[in-house]
């Protein structure tokens, strides 16, 4: 009968692409539990926390970013962008409350929460790691 081998062919189609639309869509960012690292070393909370998007040497190209909507921003240009001056206190608040205040960007997580996460809820902690990590960025700037 045609008519049946016609809607078993539309049927495996269909059931084809959603297999494919579900691939797709697996493709995103994993999302993992934070790592504990050393409130006191900048390069390890970079490398664990930072670098899966902005990539080790900061410039925006780490494995995660071709999957974000948003391209992560290349870090090691924030002096140069900035008058040669390296906005530190712009870089805190980012850290603290995300890009663009509370709500944040979908792709750039809200570091503040994550930190006190990992320091015990002592922000004195998230302070040093803050402190630790922004001084390594700086470590990062290119002319
Ligand atoms: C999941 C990916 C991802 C991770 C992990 C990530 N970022 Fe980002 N970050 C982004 C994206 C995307 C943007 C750009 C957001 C926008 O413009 O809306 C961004 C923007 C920023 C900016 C703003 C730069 C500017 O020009 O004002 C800073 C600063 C920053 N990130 C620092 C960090 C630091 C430090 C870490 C690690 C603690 C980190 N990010 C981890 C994705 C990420």
């Amino acid at each position: 009968m045609p008519t049946k081998f016609f809607r078993s062919v539309i049927l495996s189609t269909s059931l084809l692409l959603g297999v494919v639309a579900c691939e797709a869509q697996t493709s995103q960012v994993k999302k993992e539990p934070i790592q504990m690292t050393s409130p006191a070393s900048g390069s390890e909370m970079f490398n664990s926390y930072c670098a899966p998007c902005h990539g080790k040497e900061g410039k925006g190209n780490g494995p995660a970013a071709a999957s974000l909507k948003i391209p992560p921003a290349n870090l090691a240009e924030l002096a140069k962008k900035n008058e040669g001056k390296f906005p530190a206190d712009h870089v805190a608040n980012i850290l603290r409350s995300g890009v663009g205040g509370a709500h944040g960007s979908p792709d750039m997580p809200v570091w503040g929460p994550l930190f006190s996460q990992v320091s015990g809820r002592n922000d004195s902690i998230v302070q040093i790691r803050i402190s630790n990590l922004i001084h390594y960025i700086e470590s990062l700037q290119v002319k």
